[in-house]
């Protein structure tokens, strides 16, 4: 089976969306652990309810960011990880992470990459004057939403959105969009080559 590790800070409704369609036999993968940074994660308690390992790393707990990214590659390492999802991790992923899986971690973005990357990126849209937006799923490299990009679903932006009408319109789109990402690289149908990924039909 395919293995993955999620790591989410706060509400995890994307977590949700995968655990859901895994549950569902839409994902041909197995959630082995989810790991927040946040002790009072909402994806906690749904890690819970659907009997996932959980680990909670806090940064606080550790003298520098890479020591931080250290503790939770030990915690990962003994379980064999095939994948490590960021949804919703609100921390830059670092080298010690990075270089354990190479090309083995990928995020959820809720904008069009490269447009803007980076926090709040639903506010930046609107306050940009886009007429679309929507989310990326993309490789995460030493930057911050920079890494090559392996889907992107489009949403419109209505003249009257707010970043909450705009974020639920995206959050549609980001729980389908990560599950079928997932699906594609458990099929072994994504490959990288610099920038740009190759997708088997
Ligand atoms: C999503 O909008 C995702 O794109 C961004 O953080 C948010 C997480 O939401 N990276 P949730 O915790 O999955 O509900």
């Amino acid at each position: 089976m395919f293995k993955l590790a999620v790591l989410a800070s706060g509400r995890g409704s994307n977590f949700q969306s995968i655990v859901e369609k895994i549950e569902a036999g839409q994902v041909p993968a197995a959630v082995e652990i989810l790991v927040s940074d946040q002790p009072g994660a909402r994806a906690l308690d749904l890690a819970n309810a659907h009997g996932i390992d959980t680990a909670v790393v806090k940064r606080e707990d550790f003298p520098t960011n890479k020591a931080h990214n250290e503790a939770i590659v030990e915690i990962l390492k003994p379980r064999n990880i095939d994948l490590v999802i960021l949804a919703g991790y609100m921390r830059i992923v670092k080298a010690p992470l990075l270089e354990a899986y190479p090309h083995r971690i990928v995020n959820i973005h809720p904008a069009l990459l490269p447009a803007f990357p980076g926090l709040d990126a639903q506010k930046q849209a609107l306050d940009y004057g886009v007429r679309v937006s929507g989310c990326t799923v993309h490789f995460v490299d030493a930057g911050v939403d920079t890494g090559p990009i392996i889907l992107q679903a489009v949403v419109p932006v209505e003249q009257d959105d707010s970043v909450e009408t705009l974020s639920a319109r995206i959050l549609k789109e980001e729980h389908k969009l990560l599950p079928r990402a997932i699906t594609l690289i458990a099929q072994g149908k994504v490959a990288v080559q610099g920038r740009k990924v190759w997708i088997q039909s």
